[in-house]
Order: C-alpha cells, then structure tokens, then sequence
C-alpha cells in the first residue's frame, strides 16, 4: 500500500498531458492512470511513449492513450484533443508539461531561435487552454495545470530564452485564472526546481552541481519526477477546488 493520497475525484476524470513520454510527464502519466482517470497524453518520443502505455497496462491500470503530436503544430495539437475528448469525453484536467531546456548561446541566438524556442516552451500551452477551455465552461469545471521552472526566479544563465518562456507561463496562468474562474475552470502553474529525470542526471548533473544543489535546498534530498507529479494530482483533484492562480514550487526550498 502506498503512503501517499489517493483522490476520490480523480477516478474516471478525463485527463491530457503534453509531452508525457518521459521524464516527469512519464510520472504524470503513471500517477494519474494509478488514481482510477483516464489519460491522453501527446508527445514525439514514439518508442517510449508506446514502452510506457504498455508499462502502465501490464501494471493493472487502464491504460492511458498515446497520441503522436508535436506541440509546436498547433492544428495536430488542436486534432489530438479533439481525439482525446472522443476517446475520453471532455478534458477535466489539462497539464501542460512539454518543453525543451537545450542550451544556447546569447551571442549565437537569431530571432528564428527565439520562435523555435518559445513555441515548444509556451505557445502551446496557450492553444491548449484555449482547445479545452470552451469544453470546461460548458461543464463548469476544469482544472489546468502549466508547468513553469524555477529558472525565472534564479535568473539561471544558460538558457535565456527557456527561462523568458518559463517567466511567460507564470504571467499566462495568472490571466487564463482571472478569465477562466467565474466559469469554475482553475489555472495554476508548479515551479519545479532540479528533478533527477534520467535526462536531467544523463546531461547536465555532476558531483560539483550536486554538491551546490544540497548546500542551496533548505532540505538536502534529490528530487524525483514523483515529488512533482504529487503536486499535479493535488492540484487537478478537488482537493484543491479553490485553489487558482497560484505558482507552487517544488525544489527542496531551494529558492
Ligand atoms: N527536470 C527538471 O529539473 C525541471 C526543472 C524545472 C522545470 N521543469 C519543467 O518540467 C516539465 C517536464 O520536464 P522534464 O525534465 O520531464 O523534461 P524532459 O525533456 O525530460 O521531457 C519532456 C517531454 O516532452 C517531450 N517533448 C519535447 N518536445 C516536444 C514537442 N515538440 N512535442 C511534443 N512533445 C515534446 C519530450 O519527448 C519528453 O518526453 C517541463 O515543462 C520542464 O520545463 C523540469
């Protein structure tokens, strides 16, 4: 048995998840299909979103559906929630989870960079909101869940514009909040701090980083995709029903 909440609400919600074959959309996809809903989740890593599905079935679980969409094509992102909402029903919970946080160079950058950046780390995650907004007011409820990073509040070098995207996000859930509440739709949007996904301690971890990641966390504890992913199913179960417009970080107390 788990020590860890299961949410009554959850059970039977129809769910969309962007960029759910890896990493914490992985988790996000696992935890939500473990609370009784029925997922959908979009991403561009075929063989690992389709290893997951069959991870997630063989577990006992129903299995989530996995749909090949690249958030940056706003008509196959509009397409694949219209087929989710066929499979599932209306979207109750939207979490709006793919990015990309490739580095790059401020010398380097061109505005084609710019675009190319922004529109896998925010641009969809307005779209999405918009596709699944509608549904949401008809029904009077819904909860949308954007994922931000802790990088805008550290001003983290590096990445300057993952990290103007990720500041984007947090000002985008604020209005879709404000817009969306008197239709009884919640808006809210976690910071994660550094999670050790397998790409994460693949590409960027090292004993030094480490090391600065422990002094600078108020609890010195790595953090796991699941410490994330808790705060999701929170957030999207009714547990929260009153809870919009809010950014929650979830970094050990490292900022
Ligand atoms: N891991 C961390 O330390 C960390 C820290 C802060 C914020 N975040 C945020 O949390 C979220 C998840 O992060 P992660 O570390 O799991 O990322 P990740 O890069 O490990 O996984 C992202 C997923 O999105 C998919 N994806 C990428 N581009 C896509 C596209 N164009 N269309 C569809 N799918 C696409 C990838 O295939 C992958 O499955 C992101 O929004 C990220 O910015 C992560």
């Amino acid at each position: 048995m788990s020590d860890f909440a299961s949410y009554p609400s959850l059970k039977g919600r129809s769910v969309f998840i962007s960029g759910g074959g890896s990493g914490i959309g992985a988790e996000l996809v696992t935890q939500f299909c473990a609370q009784g809903a029925r997922v959908a989740f979009i991403d561009v890593a075929e063989e690992a979103s389709q290893a997951l599905v069959e991870t997630i079935g063989r577990a006992g679980h129903p299995a989530p559906v996995f749909i090949n969409c690249d958030v940056t094509d706003i008509d196959a992102l509009r397409a694949a929630i219209v087929q989710a909402e066929a499979a599932h029903g209306g979207i109750d919970v939207l979490v709006n989870n793919a990015a990309n946080d490739q580095r790059h160079k401020l010398a380097e950058l061109t505005p084609d960079d710019w675009t190319r950046i922004t529109d896998v780390n925010v641009r969809h995650q307005l779209f999405a909101i918009q596709a699944v907004s509608e549904g949401m007011r008809r029904r009077r409820h819904g909860s949308i869940i954007n994922f931000s990073s802790v990088t805008w509040l550290k001003g983290t070098p590096g990445l300057p514009v993952y990290v103007a995207s990720k500041a984007a996000v947090v000002g985008l859930t604020r209005a879709m909040a404000r817009e969306l509440g008197p239709d009884g739709i919640r808006v809210n949007v976690i910071l994660p701090g550094w999670i050790m996904t397998e790409r994460q301690v693949r590409l960027w971890l090292t004993p030094e980083g480490e090391a600065r990641l422990m002094q600078n966390q108020c609890i010195p504890e790595k953090l796991y995709p699941p410490d994330v992913a808790r705060m999701a199913l929170f957030l999207a179960a009714d547990d929260s029903r009153l809870i919009t417009g809010q950014s929650l970080v979830v970094d050990g107390g490292a900022t």
